[in-house]
């Protein structure tokens, strides 16, 4: 995680940034330690990554890397803003003793558009991620990819429209994907929970789980009951200011799979 110490609102790359609102830069950083801080009680570690000034969406760590088996695949950013994330993020891992951190050829915004199920590597693609870093971590992680076409600009990354529970257990918002797409999950996964549009929409998809607890946005209520009749523990996270900059909890979140 990578605290807002340098989190604003300066540009607009996705729907959810309004250069015009103001962001309150204190409550952004209460709410970032709140989550931090539910991670830490859960038993979970925290590796903080250090922001840096000049580099506002830092704080969606998410996007630096995609990391499985201990195997590090960095980013490669859709927009020049966010360029210069992608060496930090490498530094992080290779001065942190990960020693197979590999440089990407081809753009993707590391787990914003890549989730880890049991079986496959979902990815994304259709506004950041390039269809051809799809093969490319194929090769890479020697697991299967399935691509998923994005549709909906609201929903510019896979992880704004998807959240792996556990196992192959998934929830998802279908809306949000091109109807192969649609057809695709409901084969994959066919007993996965399905948003509703009002959840999806306070970006109750951008949700990180880890097998029990499931830390997602607050406003969207919609989701717990659902997620309790499957034996999950919906943990509601205020992040209200970063979801100004289009991203919440799964964002905040790189998760460090180890081998
Ligand atoms: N403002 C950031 C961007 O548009 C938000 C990124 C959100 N991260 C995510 N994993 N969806 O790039």
């Amino acid at each position: 995680m990578c605290p807002p110490a340098h989190f604003k609102v300066t540009y607009s790359i996705n729907p959810w940034m309004d250069p015009s609102k103001p962001v309150d830069l204190r409550l952004a950083l209460a709410q970032w330690e709140d989550l931090r801080d539910r991670y830490r009680a859960l038993g979970h570690t925290v590796e903080v990554l250090e922001p840096q000034p000049g580099l506002p969406d830092m704080v969606f760590a998410a996007n630096g890397a995609i990391v499985v088996d201990g195997r590090v695949l960095g980013a490669r950013f859709a927009h020049p803003q966010r360029a210069a994330e992608a060496a930090i993020h490498r530094a992080w891992f290779r001065e942190n003793g990960w020693t197979e951190v590999q440089e990407p050829l081809h753009i993707n915004e590391g787990e914003g558009d890549f989730a880890v199920t049991d079986t496959w590597l979902l990815a994304g693609r259709g506004f950041r991620s390039s269809p051809l870093s799809h093969p490319e971590a194929q090769e890479f992680f020697g697991r299967p990819v399935i691509g998923l076409d994005l549709v909906d600009p609201r929903y510019y990354h896979l992880d704004t429209a998807l959240s792996v529970l556990g196992g192959d257990e998934i929830m998802y918002y279908p809306p949000a994907f091109s109807p192969g797409s649609r057809a695709v999950l409901a084969r994959l996964f066919p007993d996965a929970l399905i948003a509703e549009e009002a959840d999806a929409a306070s970006l109750g998809l951008n949700a990180v789980s880890d097998g029990l607890h499931v830390l997602l946005p607050q406003p969207a209520a919609g989701l717990f009951a659902p997620l309790r009749d499957r034996g999950y523990e919906p943990i509601g996270i205020d992040l209200s200011e970063l979801l100004k900059g289009g991203g919440s909890v799964k964002c905040a979140t790189l998760e460090l799979r180890l081998a």
